[in-house]
């Protein structure tokens, strides 16, 4: 879904009915815009699996929370915003990341950030016909989404370096491992991350990773006027 920062006004918490959680009621705009535009993405996520009349709260480390029967993931951009949810008898949970692409200045030190000496020289030599900029991206997006669907599994915390690239081919698929303790009984796991650079978010990449289910979550229960904030592309 793309929304315009510009059209941006906080009364539309209001106008869509979304909270406005109160971490994000004292964030600056940008964020206010992002995380709306992120809860209106989740709305129309949730509404294709039949639920029109759930608020998505947020937990204690930032994480959506979903109705009882789904799983799902929100992610944005300055221009996008994304949600998914799979039904939670799957047994699966789900992670998802939109990047946009970095920029060539930044991507030594994001590098830095997100791969270990060792894997940022297999990363180098993998063959693929993705800019380096499209690369660092996609394989930090693709992180970002297992980061985000091991909280959701089971509350598993991880960091960049946590996560190992084993493998990326040009179908859309890229094979990540949990190389460190932190993952617990997930340690060793290889996770295909699917990915796509969409073409009506240019310059941007989507990924996104499901992992199974590790202990059961903490869970909490819970037609929108267009004023140019959203588009459904
Ligand atoms: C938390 C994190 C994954 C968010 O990713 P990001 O690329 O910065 O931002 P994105 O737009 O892609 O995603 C933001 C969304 O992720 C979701 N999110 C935030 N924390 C989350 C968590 N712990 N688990 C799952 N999803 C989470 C939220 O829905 C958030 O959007 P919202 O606040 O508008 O609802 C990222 O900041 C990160 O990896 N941080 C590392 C340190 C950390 O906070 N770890 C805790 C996560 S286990």
């Amino acid at each position: 879904m793309a929304y315009r920062l510009l059209n941006f006004d906080h009364r539309l918490f209001d106008a869509y009915n979304i909270q406005c959680v109160s971490r994000i009621s004292t964030s600056n705009r940008r964020r206010k815009a992002s995380f709306l535009a992120g809860r209106l993405a989740a709305r129309m996520a949730l509404q294709q699996h039949g639920i029109f009349d759930f608020s998505i709260g947020q937990g204690a480390m930032g994480e959506p929370l979903w109705p009882p029967s789904l799983y799902g993931s929100i992610s944005h951009t300055q221009e996008h915003a994304v949600a998914v949810c799979i039904k939670s008898d799957s047994g699966d949970c789900i992670g998802v990341d939109i990047e946009s692409i970095t920029k060539a200045t930044r991507i030594m030190s994001i590098s830095r950030v997100i791969f270990s000496l060792s894997e940022s020289a297999r990363v180098a030599q993998m063959p693929t016909s993705l800019s380096h900029e499209e690369l660092v991206t996609l394989l930090f997006s693709c992180k970002e989404s297992l980061i985000k669907a091991a909280y959701a599994a089971g509350h598993v915390i991880l960091r960049f370096h946590d996560i190992a690239t084993v493998d990326l081919d040009s179908d859309g698929q890229v094979l990540l491992e949990l190389v460190a303790k932190p993952a617990r009984d997930v340690l060793g796991t290889r996770f295909t991350a699917y990915y796509v650079f969409p073409p009506e978010c240019q310059g941007s990449v989507l990924t996104t990773v499901r992992m199974p289910l590790i202990s059961p979550r903490r869970q909490r229960p819970g037609s929108v006027p267009n004023v140019g904030f959203v588009s459904e592309r």
